[in-house]
């Protein structure tokens, strides 16, 4: 039996998780976070970092709690390493150096983005699918290939997750950017009854999303009545949901696999989920999207992520375990994944 606690703390979010591989398989025996939301603007990396420091023993003392057991019977710590925002992630590294130090635990240096991969497989069962990755931070289309995941084709500018918060920002929607579940843009969207034409920008495989935020604010300078910014924010909801599932289906017929597989922060999106789960279903391709509970940022994919590794033999000295922003997703050679 192995049991690895994973810490996360690469954006708003500080969480803990605790999973146990027995004879039976591996369990998610907790999963505790408090988020960081700022009364007003965007995260503010320094603030983030306080709010992580602040709620980091409680968190860590709710999973332990949670899980039934103490910091003795955990095997290895894992900690998400990045990419991220750095003062955020240090609380994170500095937690767990700490804790594999002076409880004699293994440290296993876990990429953010592999692990929101890992833990979708995980939940949906899948083997080698076509990864659709949409979150505040990254938006691309990834497979396995040769032990990593090779990225097919991605935002040039920013990410699906950001333009939604920056639009609903700028015209007052935001913060907070989600209510019982729900993004502002789309509760905005219900009022919404006409299409507005906006910038479409796919590429092949790669998208841009910053010429649809600009039009979409400029259109929202002019409008009049609040029943036009529901159109606003219909038009550009389906915009940049229809030009995901366009390189999602194009990425889907050039590799021909046979899962797709919705991760990341966004993935929660209801009506993103619908649209690809058409798509996939139009190929014969079976679709899984992240559950909520575990497709936002969380501890419990770090330490999946985490257990993997270790029983691979991934570890880290901590004192060699600095923290790394830019931390691509294909820089990480997975020893499980196909050749
Ligand atoms: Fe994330």
């Amino acid at each position: 039996m192995t049991i690895v606690l994973g810490i996360e703390s690469t954006s708003h979010t500080f969480g803990v998780g605790i999973v146990q591989r027995n004879y039976y398989g591996i369990r998610i025996l907790a999963n505790e976070c408090s988020k960081y939301i700022p009364v007003r603007g965007g995260i503010h990396p320094r603030e983030a970092s306080l709010h992580h420091a602040r709620e980091a023993p409680r968190v860590l003392k709710s999973a332990l709690d949670k899980a039934g057991i103490s910091i003795k019977d955990v095997d290895a710590i894992a900690v998400a390493l990045g990419p991220g925002l750095g003062p955020c992630l240090r609380v994170g590294a500095t937690l767990a150096r700490f804790l594999s130090s002076y409880y004699s635990k293994p440290l296993i240096p876990v990429n953010h983005a592999v692990a929101h991969i890992e833990i979708g497989k995980f939940v949906a069962g899948f083997t080698d699918p076509l990864v659709i990755y949409v979150s505040g931070g990254n938006t691309l289309v990834a497979i396995q290939r040769k032990k990593r995941y090779r990225i097919l084709g991605e935002t040039l500018d920013i990410p699906l997750g950001n333009l939604l918060d920056t639009f609903a920002r700028e015209v007052g929607l935001a913060p907070p950017y989600v209510v019982n579940g729900k993004h502002q843009v789309d509760i905005c969207s219900e009022r919404g009854q006409n299409f507005i034409d906006l910038p479409y920008t796919v590429k092949g495989i790669d998208l841009s999303f910053s010429g649809l935020l600009t039009a979409s604010l400029k259109y929202a300078e002019k409008i009049k009545a609040r029943q036009e910014l529901g159109d606003i924010c219909l038009s550009l909801r389906e915009t940049a949901f229809d030009m995901i599932v366009e390189v999602a289906e194009r990425a889907l017929l050039l590799t021909g696999k046979k899962e797709v597989l919705l991760v990341g922060g966004v993935a929660s999106n209801n009506v993103l989920r619908q649209k690809l789960e058409t798509m996939a279903a139009l190929h014969g391709a079976r679709y899984e999207g992240t559950p909520p509970e575990v497709s936002g940022d969380n501890g419990a994919m770090i330490a999946y992520t985490g257990l993997l590794l270790y029983e691979h033999g991934t570890t880290i000295e901590p004192e060699k375990a600095f923290i790394k922003q830019r931390w691509r997703l294909d820089e990480v050679e997975l020893p499980w994944l196909l050749d």
